[in-house]
């Protein structure tokens, strides 16, 4: 199973947008992938979900990572790195059996100009720690704003053809 994680619960956020392209179009490429995105974490996950605890809200989401072997994780620039709420969700997920010698995929978004480059560095060593393995090829979107035609699709040459790369070798890895 692959999932798609959407790595913010900001309501109407560019990057779950930018999750629901890449599902769309590796679904175009032959690949069924599921996605979560984090808007769908329970409200209070900070009280329920961590340090041993697990409400029954959290459960069908741990099922999820649990049956998961291939994730892309989509990650939106906050503050110069990657979402807290990310953090606490991966802190939240069973350990070490989640994410462990498992594979993924890493594509970093912003507003600004520099496409989280520092953000998914920072996730990087957490996906270390956890023994989760990277595709070397990272993707960095800056501008997202300006990066979508009407239909919610990518339109420009260089980032169809480098997300579209970075898919291919994704469906191989
Ligand atoms: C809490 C917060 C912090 C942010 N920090 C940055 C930043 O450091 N650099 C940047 O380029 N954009 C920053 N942004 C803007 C996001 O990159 C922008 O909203 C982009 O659309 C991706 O986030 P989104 O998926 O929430 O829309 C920040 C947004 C939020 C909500």
């Amino acid at each position: 199973m692959v999932t798609i994680i959407s790595g913010t619960n900001r309501p109407g956020s560019w990057t779950l947008k930018l999750a629901k392209y890449y599902q769309k179009r590796l679904h175009e490429k032959g690949l069924d992938a599921g996605l979560l995105s984090l808007e769908q974490l329970p409200p209070n996950l900070i009280e329920t979900d961590l340090y041993g605890k697990r409400s029954q809200a959290f459960e069908p989401i741990q099922e999820i990572i649990s049956n998961t072997e291939k994730f892309l994780f989509i990650i939106p620039e906050y503050n110069g790195s990657f979402p807290g709420v990310l953090k606490v969700f991966v802190d939240a997920c069973s350990f070490p059996d989640s994410f462990y010698e498992k594979k993924a995929a890493l594509t970093g978004l912003s507003s600004g100009k520099y496409g989280n480059i520092r953000g998914l560095d920072h996730f990087t060593g957490v996906c270390h720690y956890v023994h989760l393995h990277l595709m070397p090829l990272k993707i960095h979107i800056p501008n997202i704003k300006l990066e979508f035609d009407g239909n919610g699709d990518l339109f420009k040459k260089d980032t169809v053809e480098f997300t579209d790369e970075q898919m291919d070798k994704f469906i191989v890895f």
